[in-house]
């Protein structure tokens, strides 16, 4: 609880201490026991931060002479207490506007809007004191003009307090990146596979498989790190084109669909949590969450119905 903090001193006067990133176990310990996290819903950030939220140049310098050492963790969060849960063991939250059929059963991520990503955004930062917290453009947020996604952008940064952006598109987005880039606004970029495009690539297979699309893919990839992107996400393509962009770029690679060579990884959490029954066969279901709560469920309706649910440990009787 909030109290606790009393007990340590050193941090509780502001001193925060930023973990050894391999050091995963020690932020767990720090953050599940000297600060409790408050999973009350509107006291969700203890005060002051248990230590330092990494940045994204520390980010980007995990990646040094062409290699990282330790390969970065992405996974996506778009609720404050599952970005608690995550926090301790990621280097990278990500917002992603797959909220939109995740969280709202939308039927793809075109109806996502920039009020559903503030939103969002702003409960996983409030949810996580460590990892870089980046926030998906919604489709039609910035494709107009860098103007556009300037204005876009900076809202996003202002009303989520997260650290980046990400969006969609390579060679044709340069302009905007580097406009981004320049004004303040970090981007990880996204090229290979892009959802906000299903109309135009006709569905969510693999890219790449084309001697066309391949060298595509390729050019997206050094035309977003030119622009000043920070890193890339690479999605869907053969492996191949995931190990060239990782070898030539110098800034970090993160894959999903791509290649275990990326300088990182990134998965829908509900997809490897085993949320969904079909998940794209590039998913690896760490849990059947699914399973979990459909048999919690069942016991509490049957109890409900039994009456045997709330029981004397639920009640309040009269002293
Ligand atoms: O929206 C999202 O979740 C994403 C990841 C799958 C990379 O863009």
């Amino acid at each position: 609880m909030l109290g606790k903090l009393a007990a340590k001193p050193a941090l509780a006067r502001g001193n925060c201490q930023a973990f050894p990133s391999e050091d995963s176990a020690a932020r767990c310990a720090l953050m599940s026991s000297t600060f409790q996290l408050d999973t009350g819903t509107s006291r969700a950030n203890p005060m002051p931060a248990p230590m330092k939220r990494l940045t994204v140049p520390a980010i980007q310098r995990r990646k040094f002479k062409g290699k990282t050492e330790q390969p970065l963790v992405m996974l996506t969060a778009y609720t404050a207490r599952q970005a608690q849960l995550l926090d301790p063991h990621c280097d990278l939250l990500l917002v992603g506007d797959s909220l939109g059929q995740v969280i709202y059963g939308l039927p793809s991520s075109l109806q996502v809007t920039l009020d559903m990503m503030c939103a969002h955004g702003a409960a996983v930062v409030r949810g996580s004191y460590h990892s870089v917290v980046v926030v998906d453009m919604p489709f039609g947020s910035y494709e107009t003009s860098p103007q556009q996604a300037f204005a876009s952008a900076s809202r996003i940064l202002a009303e989520t307090g997260c650290a980046a952006v990400k969006l969609e598109g390579g060679v044709a987005m340069a302009e905007t990146i580097a406009f981004l880039s320049a004004r303040g606004i970090p981007v990880m970029a996204h090229v290979g596979l892009t959802p906000q495009a299903v109309n135009t690539l006709g569905g969510y297979n693999a890219r790449g498989r084309s001697q066309q699309e391949h060298e595509k893919i390729i050019s997206d990839g050094q035309a977003v790190q030119s622009a000043g992107a920070f890193a890339v996400v690479i999605e869907g393509v053969i492996e191949p084109i995931a190990i060239t962009l990782t070898k030539t770029l110098e800034i970090p690679t993160i894959g999903i669909g791509a290649s275990a060579q990326c300088d990182g990884q990134v998965l829908v959490t509900e997809d490897m949590l085993g949320m969904f029954e079909r998940v794209p066969r590039f998913v690896k279901r760490y849990e059947e969450i699914a399973e979990t709560i459909s048999g919690a469920v069942e016991r509490y309706a049957t109890e409900v119905r039994a009456r045997s649910f709330p029981g004397i440990d639920q009640t309040y009787q009269p002293k």
